[in-house]
């Protein structure tokens, strides 16, 4: 197919979702509108995607730029007003609470003779959320992470390492304080840099 026609077909659902379907009701209230939200975000997700499993929920707000890179799994949802990078990969039956941040790159500020604006952009592999994973409302992922299949990441928690599979993670620096299936939180400690060895229930 011509270029220019695949580039005026995502421009059409790129424009069809940033003005129209990201509007609508989120998928759970206002039946049967939100029902009509939910299968509007899906159709032009499908489009915008570059690759897009069956039965993906994009809440109301959702925001990934132009999506170009992205990857979501079967019966995986992206969270209300959530702020994604264009290339995130999501596995299958990835849960996501409202308003997660998940960060695709930093500014470059190692010259402090240069406005660090002008610095330019340090890229990073994709972050990765494999499957299964559970990440609760207000979390923040740093660039170029993986969550591991199984993960949960507590409430407002803010992810600055990879987290294992299995792990259930909170705080600021997000650090494990369990493991699903009743493992214990001393098998790995803590999952930031700056606590290597301590547990979230050790730092004061
Ligand atoms: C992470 C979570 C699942 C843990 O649940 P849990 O296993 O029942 O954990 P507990 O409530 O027993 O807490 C265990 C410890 O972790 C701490 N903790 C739990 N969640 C935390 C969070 N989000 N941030 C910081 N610390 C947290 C608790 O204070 C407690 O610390 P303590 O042992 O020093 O007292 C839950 O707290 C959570 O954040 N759920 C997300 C809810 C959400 O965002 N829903 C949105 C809809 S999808």
């Amino acid at each position: 197919m011509k270029r220019s026609l695949i580039n005026a077909r995502r421009n059409f659902w790129y424009c069809f979702y940033y003005f129209f379907a990201r509007h609508l009701p989120v998928s759970y209230r206002y039946q049967p509108l939100g029902k009509f939200g939910k299968m509007c975000r899906a159709v032009a997700c499908r489009r915008l995607f570059r690759a897009c499993g069956q039965r993906v929920n994009v809440e109301r707000g959702a925001n990934f730029y132009t999506g170009w890179e992205m990857e979501v799994g079967d019966d995986s949802s992206l969270g209300i007003n959530c702020m994604l990078p264009f290339d995130l990969k999501v596995g299958k039956n990835v849960m996501m609470g409202p308003e997660v941040i998940i960060i695709g790159e930093n500014h470059r500020f190692a010259s402090i003779d240069v406005p660090m604006r002008l610095q330019g952009y340090q890229e990073y592999p994709p972050v990765r959320i494999e499957d299964d994973v559970w990440i609760g409302a207000r979390v923040t992922i740093l660039p170029g992470l993986k969550i591991g299949n199984g993960a949960i990441i507590g409430a407002g928690s803010v992810v600055t390492t990879d987290v294992p599979s299995y792990a259930i993670c909170a705080g600021n620096p997000a650090c494990v304080i369990g493991f699903r299936g009743g493992g214990s939180r001393n098998a790995v400690g803590s999952i930031s840099h700056k606590q290597p060895s301590e547990t979230c229930s050790d730092t004061p």
